[in-house]
C-alpha cells in the first residue's frame, strides 16, 4: 500500500492499483445476460442482409482546434461551437442508458480519458456497467488515430502501447479493442496494416480508400478482404 502511495507522489501512474471492487464492477454478470466483447454482438439471421449500424463519434484530435477547444467547445475559431467532446459524451452516455438495446462505439481515448477523470463514482459505476454489457465499446486501441504514411513505426508502436495498456489499467479486458478504426486517414499503408495484425487486433476498419478501388470492390462485393501486409510474416491460407 505504501508503495503504491509513494509512486503516486512522484506523478508515477500505478498501474496495479485497481482494487477488488472495481474488478468486480469490471466483470460481466454472464448470470444476468451481460458480456463484453464477441459475446455482445447482435444474432445474425439467416437469409436475409444484415446490416450493422454503428453509431460512432469521430473527434479529429488535433485538427484545426486545440484540445481544450474541442473538449469545451470554447473557442474563437468556431464561435462556442455546441459540438464540444464533453457534451458528446455526456449525451451518450445518457442515451444509452435510457435504452438498453443501444450501443455506442467510441475511438478519441484522449477525450474520453480527459472526461473519465472528472465524472463522479455514479457515472463510473454507469460506464462499468456499459462495458460489462458490451454497449459501449472502444475500437482503435491507439492514443490517437494517427496518419499512415508519415508517422515512423516507432511512433505508431508507442501510442498503441501506451494506450492499450491505460485501457487495460482502466477497464481491463472489458475495454479492450478488439479491431483497429483509421476513419478519415488520408491513405492507408500495408506497413500500418502489418502493424496492427501484429498486435493481436482481429479486424482493420479504413476509410476512406480511394473512390475507383472502392468502387470496384463494392461491385465484386469485396469490400471485406484479407490484407496481407508483410511479404516476410507468414499468413494464413494459401
Ligand atoms: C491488464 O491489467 C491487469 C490488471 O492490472 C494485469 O494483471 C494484466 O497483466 C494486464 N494485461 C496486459 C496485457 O498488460
Amino acid at each position: 500500500m505504501f508503495y503504491i502511495i509513494l509512486l503516486q507522489c512522484l506523478g508515477v501512474a500505478p498501474v496495479f492499483s485497481m482494487t477488488a471492487v472495481t474488478k468486480d464492477l469490471l466483470t460481466p454478470l454472464v448470470e444476468y445476460g451481460e458480456g463484453c466483447g464477441y459475446m455482445s454482438c447482435p444474432i445474425m439471421g439467416e437469409n436475409v442482409l444484415n446490416v450493422h449500424v454503428v453509431p460512432s463519434t469521430h473527434a479529429e484530435l488535433g485538427y484545426t482546434r486545440t484540445f481544450y477547444q474541442h473538449f469545451t467547445g470554447y473557442d474563437d475559431i468556431y464561435d462556442h461551437s455546441k459540438v464540444n467532446m464533453k457534451n458528446i459524451l455526456d449525451a451518450v452516455i445518457t442515451a444509452l442508458w435510457a435504452h438498453e438495446e443501444r450501443k455506442f462505439t467510441f475511438s478519441d481515448m484522449p477525450y474520453f480519458f480527459h472526461w473519465w477523470k472528472n465524472r463522479d463514482m455514479t457515472v463510473k459505476r454507469m460506464i462499468y456497467q456499459l462495458l460489462r454489457q458490451g454497449r459501449l465499446y472502444f475500437v482503435g486501441g491507439g492514443w490517437s488515430m494517427s496518419d499512415e504514411a508519415t508517422t515512423s513505426y516507432h511512433a505508431i508502436i508507442d501510442h498503441f502501447t501506451y494506450n492499450l495498456r491505460k485501457i487495460n489499467a482502466t477497464f481491463l479486458d472489458c475495454g479492450r479493442p478488439l479491431v483497429t478504426w483509421q476513419a478519415d486517414v488520408y491513405g492507408h499503408s500495408k506497413e500500418f496494416a502489418s502493424l496492427m495484425a501484429q498486435m493481436g487486433f482481429d479486424g482493420h476498419f479504413i476509410n476512406p480508400i480511394s473512390y475507383e478501388d472502392e468502387l470496384s470492390r463494392m461491385k465484386s462485393k469485396s469490400l471485406e478482404f484479407i490484407w496481407r501486409g508483410s511479404d516476410d510474416l507468414g499468413c494464413i491460407g494459401p
